[in-house]
């Protein structure tokens, strides 16, 4: 589908369906001009379906109505806002999700929309429409052998001309962060059979081969024998396929202020090894590499939006399996750090491999570290299935990571790294332990991973829970691979 940013007046555009959005609980249609101008070419008849439909513009609501030729567009589509004074950029993105749901039910080819609310500057709402829109209109069509879509262009109306320089910046960095999230929703989206470590190694080359500012390189079983990575090397044991360390690095074009690093977690199916997990919570385990996923996404479209620091982009990726070699509960391994650690439960694998990999990405001396994770079903229990528990050394860090989310609506909450806890990872027979008690486990993992990092500021975002969606979320996040964490970061790099 085309999305075209156009300056134009509603009345004379000619499409299969005009969308307008509206305001809650106004009278009739009279508090938009828009609206009211519709209305009054239609002679009231808008404020008379609505009133027999119950359409007040509420958040979400719909309302279709015929053109009965009084303007050049056939069909009609209001949707609603919600209070005026709640309306938020969140807002807008749902709304235009749920326009574009609702025209895909029909078999309009083309559909014009007026730039949704008043919020923000038109930039903003621009970049927030095309990502309810993009997000939306995604579909994982890999296995699906039917494939049938009517709607070929949508075009964004802007009134003001004055405007569309604006509308037209907006729409080419939604663009890109579009196109990073639904990178990482096929990815995520693609089963664990035909997605091997191997297959991320070679995401991460075809993104350096297509860009001079991007370099990759790669470790294997081999080089990560030499290099002590004991974490990475115990859990792909049992699986098959070889595992492998990948270091991505973006330089960019001025010289940089600062180093930033990456870190994500690759497992790209998790059984839990030896300490199986129960059917039930295996189902959605292809959804474990979304960190490393994420990591991925951003350096797909890192190039094209520009920030002016320098990315590292880290991640280990092994399968986790059981077999007659893999890693038994009780084992003790070495980080590459030299630190020990008694693996007393095989699913708690995550963290062994991020061991390794944030000892990598200490040792590249980065400004920060930002480690993304499908790491814990405890912070799933704590926070729910929509939102990411951030745990950080540096409050600015996290201030600035949630400040991000917040603009790129992704939910995130920070959990507290409790000194306390501490002792309940500490190793009978070595350094540390992989599993904390029976509480607080998304700390105790947290608490883990700091032991890894030294001083260099860091923060871990548990992404377990809105990874991957187990039901739909909203009108753009359904039901698989949501690409969750990958806008937070493009805001968070443009904003250093
Ligand atoms: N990959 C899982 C965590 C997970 C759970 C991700 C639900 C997405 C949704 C992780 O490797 C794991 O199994 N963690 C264990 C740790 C426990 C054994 C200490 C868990 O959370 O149960
Ligand atoms: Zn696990
Ligand atoms: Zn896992």
């Amino acid at each position: 589908m085309e999305i075209r940013i156009k300056k134009s007046d509603l009345v004379s555009e000619t499409s299969d369906v005009l969308v307008l959005g509206v305001y809650q609980d106004k009278q009739s249609f009279e508090h938009s001009a828009s609206s009211k101008k519709i209305d009054e070419l239609l002679e009231g008849l808008l404020t008379q379906i609505a009133k027999e439909e119950s359409f007040h513009g509420k958040a979400n609501q719909i309302l279709w109505a015929r053109s009965n030729d009084a303007f050049a567009s056939k069909r009609l589509l209001l949707v609603g806002l919600g209070k005026k004074e709640e309306c938020t950029l969140e807002t807008i993105r749902q709304a235009a999700a749920i326009a574009l749901s609702a025209i895909k039910q029909t078999t309009a080819k083309s559909a014009v929309c007026l730039l949704l609310g008043d919020v923000s500057d038109v930039r903003e709402r621009t970049h927030a429409m095309i990502e309810g829109i993009r997000l939306a209109d995604y579909g994982f069509g890999r296995y699906k052998k039917e494939k049938k879509t009517h709607l070929k262009s949508l075009d964004l109306l802007v009134e003001d001309g004055r405007d569309v320089i604006a509308a037209k910046k907006g729409m080419e960095l939604a663009e890109q962060f579009v196109k990073g999230t639904l990178f990482v929703r096929d990815l995520v989206n693609t089963p664990g059979l035909h997605m091997a470590p191997q297959h991320l190694v070679d995401e991460a080359k075809l993104i350096a081969k297509n860009n001079k500012q991007i370099k990759v390189k790669v470790f294997d079983e081999e080089k990560l024998a030499k290099m002590g990575a004991g974490g990475i090397l115990c859990v792909s044991q049992g699986s098959d396929h070889p595992s492998f360390l990948v270091h991505m690095t973006y330089t960019p074009a001025t010289k940089s202020k600062k180093r930033i690093a990456l870190v994500g977690k690759g497992v790209t199916f998790d059984s839990g090894g030896l300490s199986l997990k129960p059917a039930d919570y295996m189902m959605t385990m292809k959804c474990d590499m979304a960190g490393a996923a994420d990591v991925l996404g951003v350096f797909a479209v890192i190039a094209a939006i520009a920030p002016k620091v320098e990315v590292h982009g880290i991640f280990a990726t092994v399968e986790n399996m059981p077999s007659g070699n893999a890693i038994r509960p009780g084992d003790v391994i070495e980080i590459m750090n030299k630190k020990t650690v008694e693996v007393l439960n095989t699913d708690a694998e995550g963290r062994l491999i991020l061991a390794d990999a944030l000892v990598y990405a200490t040792r590249q001396k980065p400004d920060a570290i930002i480690d993304l994770a499908t790491l814990t079903g405890a912070c799933v229990v704590a926070l729910g299935e929509e939102i990411t528990g951030v745990m950080s050394n540096t409050p600015a860090l996290s201030n600035a990571l949630l400040t991000a989310a917040a603009s790129a609506g992704e939910k995130m909450w920070e959990l507290p790294l409790e000194k306390n806890y501490r002792k309940l990872i500490q190793g009978d027979i070595a350094d540390i332990k992989n599993i904390g008690g029976r509480y607080g486990g998304a700390l105790t993992a947290g608490l883990f991973l700091q032991e890894f990092v030294d001083k260099t500021p860091w923060a871990h975002l548990d992404i377990a829970g809105p990874a991957f969606a187990e039901r739909d979320i909203n009108a753009y996040e359904k039901k698989g691979a949501t690409g969750h964490g990958v806008r937070t970061l493009l805001k968070y790099l443009l904003s250093i």
